[in-house]
C-alpha cells in the first residue's frame, strides 16, 4: 500500500517513521515532509492545507491510506474532501474538529454531556470578559477560541493578568483575528497534566498508553506555553482508577454527545487532563495526534501502525480491542528548539551531531523544523527536533534521551533538562475521590 502523511513535525515524522515499519507499506509520501522524512520516504512539496493539491496527489498516486498530523488541515476539511473522492483517510471531518478548533464549542458539549471540566465563561466582547473577571476571585485561565498552534492559552495568577491576557488575544488579537474572536475564561485547575489519546471509530473507544507533556518553555513549568517542550509514556499519573475514569467520564459521553449532535467522530480524540485532587478534568479536546506526545508513543507502540489506522478507518477498530501492544519500556523526549521560541524564531543556523545521536541504541531523532541548506541541515522554526529514547525504566530512558541531546548542537539551541522527571516523583496531593459530584457547576450563561 502506499501511503500518505500529511505534515512537517516531529510528530509526523514519528507517524511516517512507524508507517515505514509495517511490511505492508510499500511506499511513505510526506507532505511536505522535512530532512529527517527524507531518509526513508519521498518528500513531495505540497503544504498541509493546500487540500486540493493534496486531494490531487492522493488520486494521482492512488494511496491507501493518507494520515493527517497537523490541526489546521482538519480543520479545512481535508478529511471531508478525500471521502468525497473516494480516497481513505484517518481523522476526523471538519464539523467533528471543531471541538478543536472551537475551544468554546468543546467547552459547550462537555457541559452539555457532564463531562467534568473548570467552571468556565465564553466571552465574545472584551468588556463582557473584563466585568467577569472582576467578579472572580480565584486565578484563571484565558483562551483563545480558535487554533493558535499551543499559543493561545493564557495561565493567569492575578486578574490583572487575566485582563491584560483578554487585551491580548480580543483587542490586539495576538493570535489572529479568528482565534480571538472569542474567548474562553476558565478557573485554573490545580494539578499534572496528563495527554490521553484514543483511536476512534463508531462505537469503538481504543485509549492509548498515557502520556505526559510538558507545555511552559522553561524547567519547572516555568514561562510562556508552547506545543509542547518534552513528553515521555507511559505517565505513571494514568493510574487505572484515573483512566477508568477518564474513559467513562470523558471519552464515551463525549463520543456519544458528538453522535447525537451529528457531528459523528472518527479518528484521535485526545483528551487533555488536570489530574487534580478530586481526579480527572479535562482541560481541552484536540482532534488528532499530540505533538511531542506521538514521539514517545510510537518508540513504544508494537501494533503494526497502517493495520491499526486502516481498521479505524474501515470501521473495524474493534478488532483491535484489547489487542495493542507497547513495548513494556518507558520513552522520553527532549524537544530542542530554536532562540526566542515560542515568541519570534532565530533560523537558519546549521545543525551538528545528528548522525552521532542517531547511531545511539534505542534512540530516534525526529525532526520538526529542519531543512537543508546545501549540504547542511539548519534551523527552519521553533521546535527543530524531538529526542526520543527507551530505556528499561524512566531513569534510563532519560539519561539516553539527554546522551543523545548532549551530542547536538546548533546557536541558541533551548530544551528543557527535566523531561520525565515528574514520572519519579509522587504526587503532591493524594487523589481523594473520583465522582462526577464533585464537579463544579459551571457558569454557562444563554448566548444573546
Ligand atoms: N502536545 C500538545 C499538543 O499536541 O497540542
Amino acid at each position: 500500500m502506499k501511503v500518505l502523511v500529511v505534515g512537517k513535525g516531529g510528530r509526523e515524522h514519528a507517524l511516517a517513521w512507524k508507517l515505514s515499519l509495517s511490511p505492508r507499506a510499500k511506499k511513505i509520501f510526506c507532505a511536505p515532509g522535512n530532512p529527517g522524512t527524507a531518509a526513508f520516504a519521498t518528500n513531495v512539496p505540497i503544504a498541509s492545507d493546500d487540500i486540493k493539491g493534496l486531494v490531487e496527489f492522493a488520486k494521482a498516486e492512488k494511496i491507501g491510506l493518507t494520515v493527517v498530523g497537523p490541526e489546521d488541515a482538519l480543520a479545512l476539511g481535508i478529511v471531508d474532501a478525500f471521502k468525497k473522492e473516494g480516497l481513505p483517510i484517518f481523522g476526523p471531518s471538519k464539523l467533528a474538529a471543531t471541538l478543536e478548533s472551537s475551544k468554546a464549542f468543546a467547552k459547550t458539549v462537555m457541559h452539555d454531556a457532564n463531562v467534568p471540566t473548570a467552571d468556565f465563561k465564553i466571552c465574545d466582547h472584551p468588556d463582557q470578559a473584563k466585568t467577569w473577571i472582576s467578579t472572580r476571585r480565584y486565578p484563571l485561565v484565558v483562551k483563545a477560541d480558535g487554533l493558535a498552534a499551543g499559543k493561545g492559552v493564557i495561565v493567569c495568577s492575578t486578574q490583572e493578568e487575566a485582563l491584560k491576557a483578554v487585551e491580548r488575544i480580543m483587542v490586539k488579537e495576538e493570535f489572529g483575528r479568528t482565534a480571538g474572536r472569542q474567548i474562553v475564561l476558565e478557573k485554573r485547575m490545580v494539578g499534572q497534566e496528563l495527554s490521553v489519546l484514543a483511536i476512534v471509530s463508531g462505537r469503538t473507544i481504543i485509549p492509548l498508553e498515557p502520556c505526559q507533556d510538558h507545555k511552559a518553555i522553561f524547567d519547572n513549568d516555568l514561562g510562556p506555553n508552547t506545543g509542547g517542550m518534552g513528553a515521555y509514556c507511559p505517565a505513571p499519573l494514568g493510574t487505572k482508577e484515573i483512566l477508568d475514569q477518564v474513559d467513562t467520564e470523558v471519552l464515551v459521553p463525549t463520543v456519544h454527545a458528538m453522535k447525537r449532535r451529528r457531528m459523528p467522530f472518527h479518528g484521535i480524540l485526545y483528551a487533555g487532563i488536570m489530574v487534580t485532587g478530586q481526579g480527572a478534568r479535562v482541560l481541552e479536546f484536540n482532534c488528532r495526534m499530540g505533538d511531542p506526545e506521538t514521539q514517545p508513543l510510537m518508540m513504544r507502540l508494537q501494533t503494526d501502525l497502517l493495520d491499526l489506522l486502516e481498521a479505524a478507518v474501515e470501521n473495524r477498530l474493534d478488532e483491535f480491542e484489547g489487542k495493542i501492544s507497547w513495548d513494556p519500556r518507558p520513552a522520553v523526549c527532549v524537544v530542542l528548539a530554536a532562540k526566542g521560541y515560542p515568541g519570534v524564531v532565530d533560523k537558519n543556523h546549521t545543525i551538528t551531531g545528528l548522525h552521532e545521536a542517531a547511531k545511539l541504541k534505542d534512540v530516534q531523532i525526529f525532526h520538526g523544523a529542519t531543512r537543508f541548506d546545501s549540504r547542511n541541515i539548519v534551523t527552519d522554526g521553533g521546535r527543530v527536533l524531538s529526542v526520543t529514547a527507551l530505556g528499561d525504566d524512566m531513569i534510563a530512558a532519560r539519561a539516553k534521551a539527554y546522551e543523545a541531546v548532549n551530542l547536538i548542537k546548533f546557536s541558541g539551541m533551548q530544551y528543557r533538562t527535566d523531561i520525565g522527571l515528574k514520572a519519579l516523583a509522587p504526587l503532591p496531593f493524594p487523589i481523594k475521590e473520583i465522582t462526577p459530584e464533585v464537579v463544579e457547576e459551571p457558569v454557562v450563561e444563554p448566548e444573546a
